[in-house]
């Protein structure tokens, strides 16, 4: 039997070639308004991007849908009690882009630590006069104290980058305990508050649901230390950016570093942009040839999993605790 299923148009083809090959069985359609509306209800798998909301209405356009594979680790885009209700399951990709965007994460805390930023358009623009004694002073990182906000897979490469860097690690976790391996990064569990007000650095490692939304907000931002860094390569709406706007502007902060925003594209006219040491990167936290890849690979697995009825190698519960 052949499984009909939908592959968004922005994956380059060859990285989907396991769906193409005649062992896995199936009709390949490139992009859901490719199908034709008499075929829709055959369509039993579904390849998603984190653009692409799943929600209730498209699930109603696909009645035999069997696989929401995301070709992501987060999947906030995905309606959750829909899939559940329907009975659809849900794949991610979890892992293989941990150390792509940990790097990406000390990218960036480097860059706002450093201003590097600011320091090449200076460069560029010509506002480079001479070497002065008192130019473009940053803060080094030995001994400063990063507070990792969510120890989950990301969080933890990003600390043990940091540990590299001779930085001391704090951090709040899910649960009431110790990460298993917190010790061995010498990283202290603390509360949420405790973080704000012992980190230089505030890094954000957490996804994006109902309790993390909105959570870097005035209040949280005022309680940080004074001129403390704040890096977000999670989901932008973790952050209040009106907030975020404010502190930058009266120099709360020192600065911000954000793969992420609300929304995205964050228009070039957002005042975020011109905010004084806050840099905008346009989610490339995974952004490698060889993550890029394996992200859609896994997103193939969970698919063909998905579509002949098997337990997915990296499902989704649909039950959230
Ligand atoms: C993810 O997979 O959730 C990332 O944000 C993509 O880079």
């Amino acid at each position: 039997m052949t499984h009909l299923v939908v592959v968004p148009p922005e994956v380059p083809r060859e990285w989907l070639a396991r769906l193409d090959q005649p062992e896995a069985g199936c009709e390949v359609i490139v992009g859901i308004d490719a199908v034709p509306t008499p075929r829709l209800p055959e369509v039993v798998g579904l390849l998603s991007l984190l653009t692409m909301p799943v929600d209730l209405e498209l699930l109603v356009r696909l009645p035999a849908l069997r696989v929401v594979s995301n070709m992501a680790v987060g999947y906030d885009n995905v309606v959750i009690p829909a899939c559940a209700a329907r009975g659809v399951a849900l794949g991610n990709t979890p892992g293989v882009l941990t150390d792509a965007t940990a790097d990406l994460t000390m990218a960036l805390l480097l860059a706002a630590a450093r201003r590097i930023d600011e320091a090449a358009l200076d460069a560029r623009e010509g506002r480079w006069h001479t070497w002065t004694p008192d130019g473009w002073l940053g803060v080094e990182l030995r001994g400063t104290t990063l507070g990792v906000v969510g120890l989950g897979k990301i969080g933890y490469a990003v600390a043990e980058r940091a540990r590299g860097f001779g930085m001391q690690i704090c951090y709040v976790g899910r649960s009431d305990h110790d990460h298993p391996d917190a010790a061995k990064l010498g990283a202290q569990r603390l509360s949420f508050t405790e973080l704000l007000a012992r980190a230089d650095i505030v890094t954000l490692h957490v996804p994006l649901t109902d309790e993390t939304q909105g959570m870097i907000d005035a209040a949280a931002l005022e309680q940080m230390k004074p001129e403390a860094i704040l890096i977000n390569t999670s989901r932008g709406a973790i952050v209040d950016q009106d907030a975020l706007l404010a502190a930058l502007t009266t120099g709360r902060l020192r600065g911000a570093a954000l793969d992420v925003t609300s929304p995205e594209p964050l228009p070039p006219a957002h005042p975020l942009f011109a905010a004084p040491g806050c840099l905008i990167l346009p989610h490339i936290g995974s952004a490698t040839h060889t993550t890029r890849r394996r992200m859609a690979e896994l997103a193939c697995l969970n698919l063909l999993a998905g579509v002949r009825g098997e337990p997915l190698p990296h499902p989704v519960a649909l039950t959230q605790p």
